[in-house]
């Protein structure tokens, strides 16, 4: 089934006891395409993510990857990396005083028959990863560089470079620009650019709607745990997507005031 969209939700809800973070969300993403998760705190953006990847499972709906059903008593995070979907963590996994290399190939090492990790294989799949297919180009730095020295942006790069490099089809980016300066998110768009340029797809989470909708093929909208909205970035201009959104926080605001 190579056409099956490579996430596919279908009525997935999720309650935490009386609290209902998610209901009924129907959707897909399909190859090679950057979508754009929008919504207001707690609208469930992070609860749909990590029912996709693994973390959480829904308490109602079905999820299917590849057109495969999954059997959420056998789905982890692990299972999820298996089948190509990775989730980029705002943090990286070792310690600052790590290089960059290292932080690369953290839980999956290269080793030779022997055991021992190939350290320059390993830096010569860095260097390439990082140069070739996100296109880092930052002074002074390469894979000997401690994680320490690096910028919030250049350590998200770090993380998606290696997402790609492990192979993974769907990269899922929970506010990876948050906390950074504007130089920095820049470097982030021309990482997530480059997701797309890799023929991957990527699910993107983002408070700034001027950036999900300059780098993002689709948009969804999710409002207190429903979706409100799934479109092409194309059909719908910046103005008419915050107008949209506009509209959602006074319905929102008059519902709350009974
Ligand atoms: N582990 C949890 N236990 C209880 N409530 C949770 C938990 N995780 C999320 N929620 C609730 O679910 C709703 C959606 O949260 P979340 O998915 O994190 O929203 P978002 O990422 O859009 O800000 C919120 O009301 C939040 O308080
Ligand atoms: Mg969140």
């Amino acid at each position: 089934m190579t056409d099956a969209p490579i996430v596919k939700l279908e009525s997935v809800g999720k309650s935490y006891g009386p609290v209902v973070s998610l209901r009924e969300v129907s959707l897909e993403v399909g190859s090679n395409e950057i979508v754009g998760l929008i919504g207001d705190n707690g609208a469930g953006k992070s609860t749909l993510i990590k029912i996709m990847t693994g973390v959480e499972t829904p308490t109602i709906g079905e999820v299917y990857i590849r057109g495969e059903r999954i059997d959420f008593g056998n789905y982890s995070v692990k299972r999820a990396h298996e089948l190509r979907i990775e989730t980029v963590y705002q943090s990286l996994s070792l310690g600052t005083k790590q290089p960059l290399w290292r932080n690369f190939f953290v839980g999956r090492p290269m080793t030779n028959a022997l055991g021992f990790i190939k350290v320059r294989e390993q830096k010569r799949i860095s260097r390439d990863i990082m140069r070739n297919t996100i296109g880092f180009r930052s002074e002074g730095i390469d894979v000997d560089t401690p994680v320490g020295r690096l910028s919030g942006g250049e350590r998200q790069g770090v993380s998606i470079g290696r997402a790609m490099h492990f192979d993974s089809d769907l990269i899922v980016l929970d506010e990876p620009t948050v906390a950074l300066a504007l130089s920095e998110v820049e470097k982030v768009l021309n990482f997530i650019r480059s997701i797309k340029e890799n023929g991957k797809s990527c699910i993107y989470i983002e408070h700034n709607i001027h950036h999900v909708h300059s780098v993002c093929d689709r948009l969804i909208v999710l409002d207190r745990g429903q979706l409100v909205l799934d479109c092409p970035s194309s059909s719908m201009k910046y103005d008419e997507l915050i107008e949209f959104l506009r509209d959602l926080h006074f319905a929102k605001a008059d519902d709350l005031l009974g």
